[in-house]
């Protein structure tokens, strides 16, 4: 009786250990190595965009991931950000304080050339409930809402015309301290 439940035990232990080291490690290997190669591509493409397709016209239809941080102190992390000409910009605000948006509100708001920012931005005061954008604007190529300390926002737009425009935060008395350069090129 004991002989023949080790030897079942034993049966099934090693039919246990067989099915678990056969197949899983190849799958394994194969999954991590596809997986690893997407992942590759996936942050290749867009500085192979950038550097190699300028002069094509691949780049019609390439998606470019932009980011800027505010913060607390009243400052964008970032005075330019550049992006390929005909390329879709995401652009993406993140808030890295924890003051709210009544108090430290940001937004970010890309201007057309030859727009008067000081005049524009003085303006934009008056409109708090329109996230402090003029009603009626024709001065604005994207723009995002105003968020607080900890929030983030995301749009999307296509790039304009090469050439160097102006961002600012439009929050009101934000504008000098928060501006760069938005540079397609
Ligand atoms: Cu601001």
């Amino acid at each position: 009786m004991k002989k023949t439940m080790l030897l079942l035990l034993t049966v099934l232990l090693y039919s246990c250990g067989e099915s678990e080291t056969k197949e899983p490690p190849i799958r394994l290997a194969d999954y991590q190595q596809s997986h690893s190669s997407e992942n590759i591509s996936e942050t290749t493409t867009p500085e192979a965009g950038e550097a190699t397709e300028e002069a094509t016209t691949a780049s019609a239809a390439t998606v470019v991931e932009v980011s800027i941080e505010g913060t607390d102190q009243m400052t964008f992390n970032k005075k330019e950000l550049r992006v390929p000409a005909g390329s879709t910009v995401k652009l993406t605000l993140t808030h890295t304080g924890t003051m709210p948006a009544t108090a430290m509100g940001h937004n970010f708001v890309l201007l057309k050339k030859g727009t008067d920012v000081a005049a524009f931005a003085m303006t934009a005061i008056n409109f708090a409930d329109n996230e402090y954008i003029p009603e009626g604007t024709d001065k604005v190529i994207a723009k995002t809402k105003i968020i607080g300390g900890g929030e983030s926002v995301t749009i999307e737009f296509k790039a304009p015309a090469p050439g160097t425009y102006t961002f600012i935060c439009s929050f009101p008395g934000h504008f000098s301290m928060m501006k760069g350069s938005f540079i397609v090129e």
